[in-house]
């Protein structure tokens, strides 16, 4: 076998489909494939709306992903047949009282000195865009260029596009790296087994640090960062955009579900649903748009995001030859999957996988730290 990918969530699955097309041998592996921190995000792609100070290059990344996003989620509807829940409809974000309009204002200046594509609304413009928007809002900003997709079926998809690709899926876990010298020879697995490979790929998300056997140098500094979001559903969609207050956002797909998100907690590898997180979440969510009350709550769920030191993602090659991460992709695992599938499986095959080059996980070995 050519490559082992341990981890079958978005980025795991995208990866190996991906390798797979370009003629690599794959196997992932992975106890419950597609059912991590993708199943539990909203699926909201919004590489300007959630531009953050000091994260110039991350944002760069988002922005190449989100160009490359259009195509790649034609591509994968393609392969599969599946609806995607895709749609480029824009996010604006919200204003609930003066002090969160004077950060907007904050926001609008650092967008703009970035040169994005942005357009600050008085409250009567975001109402008529959103109607469905509290009469008490008091300014907000539109992006127009910023996209959704049903995060559910995209993994479902990527997963149903990786087998017919030819990917094989173990459904167990992987316990330790088999290294020998400096290079990569395999993983052990939980139900026994061993699989030999030339090239591995961590794409564990949250659990990536914690395979066994990774040398020191090697090991991903990755740590579990909580998200609790809500699912309800209404007959008709609440509104078109995405809806984004300063503590919360609100994705509406096109069939009248509605996401509301999420929470940021360092609580470890807890996946606890809290009373308090969906009583805040609620709150926050109906501050901005009231008519949310009416509709049926459905789901409650928490995931856990990989985060890094520099909250950027750790992709492509390590100090231990032909193990390769892909993974602390933190806040923008989903929008982050185009780039970091096309990364990765250029570097599998010795391309020279540029769109990555800044995000090496040499970055933090370099520093004297795990990668
Ligand atoms: N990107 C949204 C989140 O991490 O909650």
């Amino acid at each position: 076998m050519d490559t082992i990918i341990v981890g079958g969530g978005a980025i795991g699955l995208a990866v190996a489909w991906r390798a797979a097309q370009a003629g690599l041998a794959v196997t992932v592996v992975d106890p419950n494939p597609a059912r991590g921190a993708t199943w539990a995000a909203a699926g909201m792609l919004a590489p300007v709306t959630e531009a953050h100070y000091g994260e110039d290059a991350l944002l760069e990344l988002n922005l190449e992903s989100a160009r490359r996003w259009p195509s790649f989620a034609a591509e994968l509807s393609e392969a599969t047949g599946r609806d995607l829940g895709y749609r480029q409809c824009g996010t604006v974000s919200v204003a609930r009282n003066p002090d969160d309009n004077a950060a907007l204002d904050e926001l609008f200046a650092f967008q703009q000195r970035l040169d994005l594509e942005v357009q600050r609304l008085s409250a009567r413009e975001a109402r008529s865009l959103e109607p469905a928007l509290s009469p008490r809002v008091r300014g907000g900003i539109l992006v127009s260029g910023d996209h959704q997709v049903d995060n559910r079926a995209f993994v479902d998809a990527l997963r149903a596009a990786a087998e017919a690709a030819g990917v094989t899926l173990r459904r167990t876990r992987v316990t330790a790296l088999r290294t020998r010298g400096d290079r990569v020879e395999g993983v052990e697995l939980a139900d026994g087994g061993v699989l030999t490979a030339s090239e591995v790929v961590l794409a564990a998300g949250a659990h990536s640090g914690q395979i066994g056997g990774v040398p020191a140098a090697a090991v991903p500094s990755v740590r579990p960062i909580k998200g609790q979001l809500l699912h309800l559903r209404g007959p008709s969609p609440l509104a078109t955009r995405n809806i984004r207050g300063l503590d919360v956002y609100i994705v509406p797909r096109a069939d009248g579900r509605v996401v509301v998100g999420a929470t940021v907690e360092e609580l470890g590898f807890d996946t606890r649903v809290t009373a308090g997180a969906v009583h805040e979440l609620l709150r926050e969510a109906w501050t901005l748009l009231p008519g949310l009350a009416e509709l049926e709550l459905v789901e409650a769920t928490a995931g856990l995001r990989p985060g890094s030191p520099d909250n950027a993602p750790l992709l492509g090659g390590t100090a231990v030859d032909g193990l390769l991460l892909a993974t602390g992709h933190h806040r923008h695992g989903v929008l982050l999957t185009p780039v970091t599938a096309d990364g990765l499986a250029e570097a599998l095959t010795g391309g020279p996988a540029e769109a990555i080059a800044a995000f090496s996980p040499r970055r933090f070995a370099a520093a004297g730290a795990p990668a």
